[in-house]
């Protein structure tokens, strides 16, 4: 099978159709626009094994994660339906008699959403679902190397007919990403994917004074303290380092043990990392498949590489696999300092730097301290220190976690993060007001005309 990239003339074709469906989607009530989005939900449950397949076969990542990010889908699609019957704003107390002051919420018309190759079902859902609900157009490129798993979700049968009013997809490659951030039409351009392509996304939309919703890369620190439960951390320290075979935004990239544990942590993680179990993804045994791409593995060994010039130690993993495909092994390198230029670096591979604190204060730094500021988490039990976490002086992250893993984020929370990560928030809680648009109206039942502020104008 192959799919064909769309070329500029496409392109122009698809946005002109997105603007017109525009006009009838728009007009239709919002609870009805989420009751087409009830049945692009039940849809996906109808094909939620096929497509989770497909996601596996396509992008690598295991059989379970393929069906648990077509399930993110399912779950955003029903939050957006009820959704789709509260959203609006207040009506605001006017200073001024016989005046009403009332936020109105309207859709930014059509957007844009461009997403990446680790998740090519979950995060086009969570952005569309959400849009539609708001009354906006979308048009979705999805990444070159997963365009089968686009076409699929797109043509998944019933989800097309009725969503053929509002979803538009187009298979291209770097020339549309540059038309659409360029392209005035589009009103709110959603991006995921690294740092340095969102930026330069980002720039070109500000350029033109667009709106743009980034999520872009992380370098999610673990922390656990002296007094963490090890029955709970080395789990998690496992999911969110080999999990997706490290592919995630979301993925630990770094572990700060507390120098009392840190040596009983390391053997203990060591331990689960070589029962893991390594094979075809589509394996419902398999825990862990390949990087997406060769090029992934060659940054994968250029990471081991660095690590160990800059005084790292390899205590597990660090070499491809010698079979098919683009295996490497899941990879622990202790011994670097906080601030070595690979721990800052998010490489898209599954190393894990392992650091050694010794006090909170400082590894609160240490974990701010990257430009990146997506997830995060911490063990410990101690009350105070969970408050002083989730504080001003805490963790910087948009995602900021106690006693569980950086990755594997429910939809109904706000996803995104701070600095290097773009800011954006998508997904669950009032993500939804970033795809619409704000009018505050004021409006006056007298027969006077009072100014604000007191002000006489005669
Ligand atoms: C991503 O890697 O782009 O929290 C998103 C998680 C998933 C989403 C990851 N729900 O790991």
């Amino acid at each position: 099978i192959t799919a064909r990239a769309a070329s500029l003339e496409d392109y122009e074709e698809t946005v002109k159709k997105a603007k017109e469906a525009w006009k009838v989607w728009a007009d239709i009530p919002a609870p009805k626009r989420g009751e087409i989005v009830r049945q692009i939900g039940d849809a996906l449950r109808q094909k939620i094994k096929v497509l989770g397949s497909l996601v596996s076969l396509e992008m690598g990542k295991i059989f379970v994660e393929g069906v648990g990010e077509v399930q993110e889908y399912v779950d955003v699609c029903d939050y957006a339906v009820g959704l789709s019957r509260m959203i609006g704003g207040p009506i605001l107390p006017s200073e001024r008699p016989g005046h009403a002051l009332i936020e109105q919420w309207n859709p930014v018309g059509l957007v844009g959403i461009i997403t990446a190759f680790n998740f090519p079902v979950a995060v086009y859902g969570w952005n569309s679902a959400i849009a539609m609900i708001c009354g906006n157009a979308c048009l979705w490129k999805g990444a070159p190397t997963t365009s089968l798993t686009s076409v699929a979700v797109t043509k998944c049968k019933q989800l097309f007919q009725l969503s053929a009013l509002s979803l538009n997809v187009v298979v291209c490659l770097l020339l549309c990403r540059t038309a659409m951030a360029r392209d005035e039409r589009m009103d709110l351009l959603s991006f995921t994917g690294s740092t340095k392509v969102g930026k330069q996304v980002a720039l070109m939309v500000q350029e033109r004074f667009g709106r743009s919703l980034l999520e872009l890369g992380g370098n999610n620190a673990i922390i656990v303290f002296e007094d963490a439960d090890l029955n709970l951390v080395i789990p998690s320290a496992l999911f969110a380092a080999v999990g997706t075979a490290g592919q995630r935004c979301t993925t630990a990239r770094r572990l700060f043990l507390h120098e009392s544990i840190h040596d009983e942590v390391v053997a203990k993680l060591a331990q689960a990392y070589a029962q893991v179990r390594i094979g075809d993804p589509w394996d419902p045994d398999t825990l862990y498949g390949p990087l997406h791409t060769k090029e992934a593995v060659k940054m994968f060994l250029d990471a081991v590489e660095q690590a160990k010039q800059q005084g790292g130690s390899v205590v597990y993993g660090g070499k491809v696999i010698n079979r098919p495909g683009n295996y490497v092994e899941p990879t622990i390198v202790t011994g670097l300092p906080h601030n070595a230029p690979i721990v800052h670096t998010e490489t898209f591979a599954p190393i894990l730097y392992v650091l050694k604190f010794k006090e909170e204060e400082e590894v609160f730094a240490w974990n701010n301290e990257v430009k990146q500021g997506l997830s995060s988490s911490i063990f410990t039990k101690d009350l105070g220190r969970i408050f002083r976490w989730l504080g001003p002086k805490g963790s910087d992250c948009g995602i900021v976690n106690v006693n569980i893993p950086t990755s594997g984020a429910e939809i109904g929370g706000a996803f995104g993060g701070e600095k290097h990560t773009g800011g954006g928030r998508e997904s669950g809680s009032d993500s939804w007001k970033l795809y619409m648009r704000r009018s505050t109206c004021t409006i006056n039942y007298s027969k006077d005309l009072p100014l604000a502020q007191g002000i006489k104008f005669q």
